[in-house]
């Protein structure tokens, strides 16, 4: 209880603070960035070490850096260093090892709903959730999720399972930015949220004719 109350109080802080930083960033309608020393300090200054969870996250990579300036990662003269960034994260991706693109979609399905990992209460070397129905709509009985992402309903049946498209859906999972520079969503085993055998499971949730993302009845919504 403590700690949400000094996260509202955080958030409160921001929704405050957040107005007169903005207009310290000349000519930008975005509100405090990266790049803004008052936030960055008012950040180094707000959270601390606990746990597992370290204050290294504070710390924006060249990918998170460039997008935190939406506007200006949107724009066209951004275009060649969009392209440089996907090319980058692309080069992250650790493609299956033996070659087997798919597990076991029960495990998927388990991972998918899970949000568990990399917090403070959570126990360094457990396996993280994939937090996936947080943004998507994935097995039918599952009728509460996220719509920040696409619908996932359906997803083998309606696209089939060649080597191209294989190949897509893991990139995605495994670093979303390879495909989308600014992405919503986790870069799961670029940040090393997911194990190579659990992006499997959650392949074989999207892809296994047996899966019930994959059932006749389904329909994307
Ligand atoms: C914070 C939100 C968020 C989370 C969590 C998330 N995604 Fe996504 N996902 C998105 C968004 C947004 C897109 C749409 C494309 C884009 O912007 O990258 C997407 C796209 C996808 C796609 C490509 C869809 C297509 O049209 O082919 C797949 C596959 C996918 N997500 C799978 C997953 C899986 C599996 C998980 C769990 C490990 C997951 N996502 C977790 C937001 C999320």
């Amino acid at each position: 209880m403590k700690d949400v109350v000094k996260y509202a109080a955080f958030a409160a802080v921001l929704l405050l603070a957040g107005p007169a930083l903005a207009e310290t960033k000349a000519g930008s309608s975005w509100g405090p960035g990266a790049d803004d020393t008052a936030f960055a300090h008012m950040l180094a200054a707000s959270f601390k070490d606990k746990g597992i969870a370290k204050l290294d996250r504070l710390t924006q990579d060249e990918t998170q850096a460039f997008c935190s300036d939406p506007e200006a990662a949107a724009s066209p003269a951004a275009a060649e260093k969009r392209q440089r960034i996907e090319a980058a994260n692309m080069a992250t991706v650790n493609w299956p090892s033996d070659g087997k693109w798919l597990g076991d979609w029960k495990e998927g399905e388990k991972i998918a709903q899970s949000g568990r990992g990399n917090t403070w209460t959570d126990k360094p070397g457990e396996p993280n959730g994939g937090n996936c129905y947080n943004c998507h709509q994935i097995s039918p009985a599952e009728i509460s999720y996220g719509t920040i992402g696409p619908s996932l309903l359906q997803y083998g049946a309606l696209r089939g399972g060649d080597e191209e498209t294989m190949k897509a859906a893991w990139a995605k999972i495994y670093n979303a930015k390879s495909l989308n520079a600014c992405s919503n969503m986790p870069r799961a085993g670029h940040m090393g949220i997911l194990a190579e055998a659990q992006i499997k499971h959650l392949m074989a949730l999207l892809f296994d004719p047996a899966s019930p993302v994959n059932a006749k009845a389904g329909k994307p919504q």
